[in-house]
């Protein structure tokens, strides 16, 4: 029987953790259980910092940015020495269950702990929309309007001076956000790990767009290629100067949207009645706008490609 849970972020921090940190507190306390909030996320567990939460505890939280139980990526956590050394300083608060929330690698620690016997729901929490079998991950939404808000000014002095911006935005290995960009401020180009990347191409369609505009917009996912090297050669090769910006971490930050607050409240309520009908290592996830939980093994084998390259196959069209 479920008394008592935790709830930990874990991973890239995301818009809206915070939200759902409070609607799984909120809900746990609603049903009845005390919950504590471990901090720094895995590295929390291992080192045995966490602490109880009230309905106070998470006052004045849902429009904050970033997670205030504090998030850190830890390697040694895939070593099982370091998940038992977890377990044990759950048993020592009297933890029965835990709601974790983050990316595939907060999936896969959760996998992990619920092997050892502990029941375990994970909450998509990543800006990268990256988790297979979710429409969408808490922070996403966000992120993208952070990244809109920054390519309109962009926009605005690249038309001025009749230059290409490039912008290089987050995303790990996941094309979401670059895609989604591309299409929501009518990018040139649009470059992903899922699209490739063709120099030529690129520059045929500058020098096309040259012929009827003052600029063009070129998005690029992080880890394709060097923007300041592509920079150098749309300045060479069409009649644009090109500029490159990295918009780098300003994209995890701010006070979550509409959007988010609400997918974080529905997705933190679903997890706690999950966990107390007796789920485990299983994972919320929103899927045609219905809250569901499916095996986190389940998810961690579904790919995004697809519905990446559907969405890429929109902003072609607009081009
Ligand atoms: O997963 C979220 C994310 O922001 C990715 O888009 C990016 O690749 C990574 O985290 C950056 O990680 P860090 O903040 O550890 O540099």
């Amino acid at each position: 029987m479920i008394r008592t849970i935790a709830v930990l972020t874990s991973g890239g921090d995301a818009p809206g953790m915070n939200a759902a940190i409070r609607a799984v507190v909120r809900t746990a306390l609603t049903k009845g259980l005390r919950v504590f909030g471990v901090q720094d996320g895995y590295l929390g567990l291992f080192k045995g910092e966490m602490q109880e939460l009230k309905r106070g505890s998470v006052s004045e939280k849902l429009g904050q940015g970033g997670t205030f139980l504090g998030t850190a990526r830890l390697e040694e956590f895939a070593d099982v020495e370091v998940q038992k050394v977890a377990l044990r300083n759950l048993k020592i608060y009297g933890v029965d269950a835990l709601v974790a929330i983050g990316g595939d690698g907060t999936y896969r620690g959760a996998l992990a702990l619920s092997k050892l016997g502990l029941p375990v729901v994970t909450i998509p929490g990543t800006i990268d929309n990256d988790i297979g079998g979710t429409d969408y991950t808490i922070g996403f939404d966000t992120a993208l309007n952070t990244i809109i808000e920054a390519a309109d000014k962009l926009r605005d002095t690249s038309n001025s001076h009749r230059r290409v911006s490039i912008i290089e935005v987050m995303g790990r290995h996941c094309g979401d956000i670059a895609v989604w960009t591309s299409i929501a401020c009518g990018a040139e180009v649009c470059i992903t790990e899922e699209t490739g990347y063709d120099l030529e191409a690129v520059l045929a369609n500058i020098r096309e767009a040259a012929k009827h505009k003052r600029h063009a917009i070129v998005v690029v996912a992080e880890n394709i290629v060097d923007i300041e090297e592509l920079a150098k050669e749309i300045t060479k090769k069409t009649p644009f100067e090109a500029r490159a910006t990295v918009l780098g971490h300003v994209q995890r930050g701010g006070s979550p949207t509409v959007r988010d607050r609400v997918l974080a409240s529905e997705m933190g309520v679903k997890a706690v009645e999950a966990l107390l009908a007796g789920e485990t290592a299983h994972c919320v996830a929103s899927v045609n706008n219905r809250i569901i939980t499916m095996p986190i093994e389940e998810a961690l084998q579904k790919s995004t490609r697809e519905d990446t390259l559907r969405k890429y196959e929109v902003f072609k069209m607009l081009w």
